[in-house]
């Protein structure tokens, strides 16, 4: 996961945990809806939003791999964040089962969609890890973060990093390295963050590859 310079990020060093294997796919963990199959075209989007998602098709044009695409990306979503009215207020409403997706909006080849997630307090996601680059920004609320990483012979997954994301803050991942992570709204109000990915969600219908049960900590050798 990459932070943009200047990101007002908190971060705790984790320490090392047992792994439990992870389940099968479930494919969303989320509140699922219509809203996957609504919004595909320009008709729910403010004016930030167009003019975002069609600049979305120049830089996925110029860049040449997930990497520049994602760095890209994370900077224009950054300038986003600061605009008004950026979502339309359909895409903001949560759900009291569990966080929410919104898709609003999947590009007309597949190459992108971007998505509104929206936490009620206390609503988290499971630990993930996803299908295809990823940007996410924080629009409103506060959304505590937690990295994880898998060591493939030891089958151990460890916590790497906290963080506490906040209004503004923009970071990225590209698998397969450092994208498992879980994220939870650990505000006392509702948060609401944009994720741009590559990949087409409405086809998809999440951008989670894999979900992993949470790990149990290592017992202290002191008594
Ligand atoms: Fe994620």
């Amino acid at each position: 996961m990459r932070s943009l310079p200047g990101a007002k990020h908190k971060r705790f060093l984790g320490k090392r945990f047992l792994i439990v294997i992870g389940r099968p796919i479930p494919r969303v963990s989320c509140s699922e809806s219509a809203d996957l199959r609504l919004a595909q075209g320009f008709g729910m989007l403010t004016e930030p939003m167009r003019n975002f998602v069609r600049e979305l098709d120049r830089l996925h044009r110029e860049a040449a791999d997930p990497q520049a695409r994602a760095e890209r990306v994370s900077e224009r979503l950054r300038s986003l964040l600061a605009a008004d009215d950026v979502l339309d207020p359909r895409h903001t409403e949560p759900d009291p089962r569990a966080y929410r997706q919104h898709l609003v909006h999947v590009d007309a080849q597949g190459r992108f969609s971007v998505v509104a997630l929206v936490w009620l307090p206390g609503q988290e996601t499971p630990i993930h890890s996803h299908v295809c680059w990823c940007v996410v920004g924080v629009l409103t609320g506060l959304e505590a973060e937690t990295r994880y990483q898998l060591d493939p012979v030891t089958g151990e997954l460890a916590e790497t990093e906290r963080a506490i994301n906040m209004p503004g803050d923009v970071c990225w991942l590209v698998p397969p390295d450092e994208d498992i992570h879980k994220v939870r709204n650990d505000g006392q109000s509702i948060a609401v963050s944009l994720h741009v990915y590559g990949t087409d969600i409405g086809r998809l219908g999440s951008s989670i590859n894999r979900t992993y049960r949470e790990p149990i900590p290592v017992a202290s050798s002191k008594a």
